[in-house]
């Protein structure tokens, strides 16, 4: 059996980081791109499917998605990020239903849903949890998959090595030092494509399509559209 995972953004978002999750990051010019790609694309759900967020944090989608006339399952490890959630979206239980619960291992049906959604979720994730969720979302979802990953590293192993060395020494200075941003302190890792592809077909899911939506921190976020292998696009 695998035991659980351990990896910082498992269990930071909690506290004062949930509480100000919104707040500290709506203001910046990503957020809004993020905002304005999902909301195209969920011009392709149609009312009454079922849709996965995971992780949701404090929902920022649940309204795109409620305006489409979707039912949204919304999926978070962290409580504290589910109660922001619900202090903003009132969830009714039916149209959208909040649930704690981890990406790696979702206790939903196979083909439980329509669209499924991972946004800003593999940057906190070391390679083998990340190939678990893609697994997981394979398995739970018969239509596209949204994955969106920050920070992708478009280089070889060599750069991948000191990409993460980078980030490391950036997470070991203090939180106040010069750029440091609320979430400065935990840990990221930084995925290179060619792996990330790999651990895509691996997990029985083919590209679509891929987007890079922006920079970020010198290297692109990208939007990863997938669906199971054989599946009709
Ligand atoms: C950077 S936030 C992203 C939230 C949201 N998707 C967004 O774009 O704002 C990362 C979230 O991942 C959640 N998380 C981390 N590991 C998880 C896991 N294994 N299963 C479910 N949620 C997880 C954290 O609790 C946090 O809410």
């Amino acid at each position: 059996m695998t035991r659980p995972s351990t990896y910082a953004g498992k269990t930071a978002y909690h506290g004062d980081v949930a509480v100000n999750y919104d707040r500290d990051r709506v203001g910046e010019p990503v957020w809004q791109k993020e905002q304005a790609w999902v909301e195209t694309w969920a011009r392709g759900v149609p009312s009454g499917a079922k849709v996965l967020d995971v992780p949701a944090g404090t929902g920022r989608f649940i309204g795109i998605f409620r305006a489409r006339g979707a039912q949204v399952q919304a999926v978070d490890i962290s409580e504290d990020m589910l109660a922001a959630l619900r202090g903003q979206w009132a969830p009714d239980g039916a149209t959208v239903v909040v649930e704690q619960g981890d990406a790696e291992a979702l206790r939903h049906g196979d083909g439980a849903f329509d669209f499924a959604i991972c946004w800003r979720l593999f940057h906190l994730v070391p390679a083998d949890v990340a190939e678990r969720v893609l697994r997981e979302l394979a398995r739970v979802c018969r239509g596209e998959i949204v994955v969106e990953v920050f920070g992708v590293e478009a280089g070889g192993p060599a750069r991948l090595a000191w990409s993460a060395l980078k980030r490391k020494v950036r997470t070991w200075l203090p939180r106040r030092s010069a750029g440091a941003k609320p979430w400065s302190h935990i840990t990221n890792f930084v995925h290179n494509e060619p792996a990330l592809r790999a651990m895509m077909a691996r997990s029985g899911l083919r590209v679509v399509r891929v987007e890079t939506l922006t920079d970020y921190e010198g290297r692109p976020a990208r939007v990863f559209v997938l669906r199971r292998e054989g599946s009709q696009a």
